[in-house]
């Protein structure tokens, strides 16, 4: 007998489940035969205007959409004073732990108050509407803090991820043109105290623009530089600080943030994002998709430095009213039970984590979170890459027990919110983030716009929390994301579409990688790798891996008179990690005498995947040298470390 496929298998939510839900069914054809009216009626629900806007949407210039048009709006003030000035009020807002212990417990007021003084602070420092901030700090509640304080005065935030090096930060605060910079002394990892602040330094280096520096004292470590006249701590500008600093009137429209990803070149995207649309579209898909209550204890587990903790650590959970816990450190210090020590600790009822950790979770094995009560927990949900039947089923059964539904959720940093995503009266199989949100209209079609069961994952219509452009490249914006097919914007990914009309996210269509889910370009690491001075050329793939889900593999080619040695490997893999970032850092590198091309000298990376991840060679008619193929062939597996 034929043995059912895990991704055949269909999870009816429970009546009782779908009957205490926010969403209901008839929501989907509701927002689906009139999506204007859906986001009208979802902003009027959700969020609160100074000015009302006149139109939902003004489509008017495509692919420049832009919501709630002449509406005057602060995202500060829909995050905070909406729940100052309500009993709320001594709802604790933020909780945080870090991973040396250190609690925090902040509620509405106490977070109202910080942020108005740190906003009062930013002024004096002389930050201005529509100025750009930059942040790269831990995940410490300061840096709440320093988002809102800027989404107070109209500044515009822009976050560097703090795993991320030197030269990465200098690359975007350049980009950015930005004048100051947010950062800390250091932060905890594996119990060491790591210094941030040397790293933010040597970005300064190789930027023009700051002036000025504030520092948060995290760690309290020793031999923290300060700069004379450029850096100021966090605590004494604080000191003096007013305790009110009234709200900035913003558009509708206006710049909340930029947020830098990766795409296809070399040079990072800078995503912008608006704040009444953007704030409108978070909110909406958080209190339907995870179902929040007033009760509810919400963990989004990834970085703020990426979109997920922007939309879903912060601002979504802060502007509906909830209790958002974030934690600071690895996940398996000083035990790998920690996630589920915590979890258990401050009664976590809402878990999203991304598939990467899913799996490590899963290697290690269910003892860790069987020592802990996790009963409380109502629904489980996974961002950042497609993520495998098997591993879901350990998180449905493992950590879930059969009770709580997982929430798979595709979406990008440019969709501001999730896209394709199960809600509670959704059923469930194991591997597919299901159908599109109410009044989003995904699709899967092919090269004539036609639906197809495989093909562009693309969506339809515009959405409130859609990107606004590229910061500064509204060329790049049109090209990239509307260049195919005018007025439908192609997300970049491919997907099956199942006879249930359930959406599978196969992968990239373009040469960008997905490692532990983090978005890494080939041609970032490839022009790492060529500015080492023994690299002729450099080709980079991404391998299959059984945790983080892609691995960075790099084929180089030497300049005459190197060789190929460990101790080349070695360097050339720390050189990438201090470029770009360690998640960048191939896993192994293979030297070679040619690389697959075709003739006009495109690399064909297909056929370099094939190699690395042991399939028969492709199609290889196009090469200009087909004999390149065999020698790399050969080498794979033997030269490689
Ligand atoms: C991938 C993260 C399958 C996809 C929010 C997308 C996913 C890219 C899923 C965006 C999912 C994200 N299933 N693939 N549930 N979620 N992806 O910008 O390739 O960091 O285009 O945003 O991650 O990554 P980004």
């Amino acid at each position: 007998m034929e043995q059912t496929r895990l991704e055949d298998l269909v999870f009816k939510p429970s009546e009782e489940f779908v009957a205490q839900a926010n969403i209901k069914k008839e929501m989907y054809d509701e927002a689906n035969s009139d999506y204007i009216a859906w986001w009208a009626k979802q902003a009027a629900e959700l969020v609160t205007f100074f000015k009302p806007y006149k139109q939902v949407l003004d489509d008017s210039n495509p692919p420049f959409y832009r919501w709630f048009t002449g509406g005057t709006f602060n995202v500060s003030y829909n995050c905070l004073d909406r729940h100052y000035n309500s009993d709320k009020r001594n709802k604790a807002a933020l909780c945080y732990e870090s991973e040396v212990g250190k609690k925090v417990i902040m509620t509405y007021r106490e977070l109202y108050v910080e942020v108005n003084k740190f906003a009062s602070a930013l002024k004096k420092l002389g930050v201005k509407k529509g100025d750009r901030v930059n942040m790269y700090m831990p995940m410490i509640p300061e840096q709440a803090v320093a988002m809102l304080a800027c989404a107070r005065i109209g500044a515009i935030h822009s976050i560097v991820f703090g795993g991320f090096s030197a030269d990465s930060l200098a690359d975007r605060i350049n980009d950015a043109t930005a004048k100051w910079l947010i950062t800390a002394d250091g932060n905890w990892r594996k119990g060491a105290a790591f210094n941030l602040k040397a790293n933010a330094d040597a970005a300064l280096e190789k930027t023009t623009t700051v002036e000025k520096v504030i520092v948060v004292k995290n760690t309290g470590q020793d031999g923290i530089n300060m700069v004379e006249g450029r850096d100021v701590w966090y605590h004494d500008i604080m000191a003096g600080a007013d305790k009110y600093c009234p709200c900035e009137e913003m558009e509708a429209d206006a710049p909340l943030f930029l947020l830098y990803t990766s795409g296809s070149t070399g040079k990072p995207k800078g995503i912008q994002h608006s704040t009444a649309g953007y704030l409108t579209y978070t909110c909406s898909t958080l209190k339907y998709v995870f179902d929040l209550k007033e009760t509810d204890v919400f963990w989004c587990t990834a970085d703020i430095g990426w979109i997920t903790g922007h939309s879903y650590v912060i601002y979504a959970p802060l502007a509906l009213g909830m209790t958002t816990f974030m934690y600071d450190g690895t996940i398996d210090y000083p035990d790998k039970d920690r996630m589920w020590d915590m979890a258990e600790r401050w009664g976590v009822t809402v878990f999203y984590t991304a598939p990467t950790a899913i799996r490590t979770y899963m290697k290690w094995g269910s003892s860790y979170p069987d020592k802990h009560d996790l009963s409380q927990l109502r629904i489980l949900g996974t961002v950042g890459e497609p993520i495998n039947p098997e591993a879901w089923m350990w998180y449905y059964k493992t950590i879930g027990k059969e009770r709580c539904q997982i929430m798979d959720t595709w979406w990008q940093t440019e969709t501001g919110g999730f896209m394709c995503t199960p809600t509670p009266v959704v059923p469930l199989k194991p591997g597919t983030a299901t159908i599109p949100f109410p009044g989003v209209f995904v699709d899967v079609i092919d090269d004539n716009r036609q639906p197809t069961n495989r093909g562009y994952l693309v969506v339809k219509k515009p959405w409130p929390g859609m990107l606004m452009t590229i910061y500064g490249d509204n060329d790049r914006y049109k090209a990239t994301y509307w260049g195919k097919f005018g007025d439908i914007y192609l997300a970049g990914d491919s997907a099956i579409k199942d006879e249930m009309g359930y959406i599978w996210v196969i992968g990239r269509i373009d040469d960008v990688l997905n490692v532990s889910g983090h978005r890494l370009g080939t041609a970032e690491i490839e022009s790492a790798l060529v500015e080492c001075q023994e690299v002729a050329e450099a080709a980079v793939i991404g391998k299959k891996h059984d945790v983080k889900g892609e691995a960075p593999v790099a084929f180089v080619i030497l300049k005459d008179g190197y060789s190929g040695s460990p101790e080349l490997i070695d360097k050339l893999k720390k050189h990438v990690g201090v470029k770009i970032g360690p998640i960048a850092r191939p896993d192994s590198i293979l030297f070679t005498g040619a690389l697959p091309k075709t003739r006009s000298g495109k690399i064909m990376r297909r056929l370099l995947k094939d190699i690395a991840e042991g399939r028969a060679i492709g199609d290889v008619t196009t090469l200009a040298d087909p004999g390149a193929m065999q020698d790399i062939a050969g080498k794979y597996g033997k030269d490689e470390d």
